[in-house]
């Protein structure tokens, strides 16, 4: 992936304004909320039953800082997202037997986050750069897969 001066300045100019715990658990809640589906990778996680149970759950919370937590890596290495996440897609694969759809998922879903929490500044241009980068760390994270 290759990324123009300005590509770099949208994102870097979101990322400086993000509330990682914040936006890392509704990230999180709203995909087990959207695709209910995705619970199932979280059954240790205790209670899912509502939304209300998902959004208010601190294993949850945790777990979405922690995942946004990750992603920050990719922003600040985006001239070399794959090898920031080879081990990370090993272990999602190998281990977790996520299903890799489930990132192109999550992705959009902090896009839509992040468009919600910075209406003003989320330019087209903007949302364009991070739906390049959200599509860049699904496909790292699935590169592993076999
Ligand atoms: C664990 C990152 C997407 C399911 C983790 C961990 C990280 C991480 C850093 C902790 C690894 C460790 O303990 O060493 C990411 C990133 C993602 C992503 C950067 C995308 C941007 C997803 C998605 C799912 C998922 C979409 C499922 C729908 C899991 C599960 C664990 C995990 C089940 C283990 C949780 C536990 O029991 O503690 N992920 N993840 N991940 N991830 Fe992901």
């Amino acid at each position: 992936v290759h990324w123009t001066a300005e590509e770099k300045q949208r994102i870097t100019n979101i990322w400086g304004k993000v509330n990682v715990a914040d936006c890392g658990a509704e990230a999180l809640a709203r995909l087990l909320i959207v695709y209910p589906w995705t619970q199932r990778f979280f059954s240790s996680f205790g209670d899912l039953s509502s939304p209300g149970a998902i959004v208010n759950n601190p294993k949850v919370r945790a777990h979405g800082k922690k995942v946004l937590t990750s992603f920050g890596e990719a922003v600040k290495n985006l001239d070399n997202i794959k090898g920031t996440f080879a081990q990370l897609s090993e272990l999602h694969c190998d281990k977790l037997h996520v299903d890799p759809e489930t990132f192109r998922l999550l992705g959009d879903i902090l896009v839509i986050v992040l468009a919600a929490h910075f209406a003003q500044d989320f330019s087209p241009e903007c949302q364009a750069a991070w739906q390049k980068l959200v599509g860049a760390v699904a496909h790292a994270l699935a590169r592993k897969y076999h």
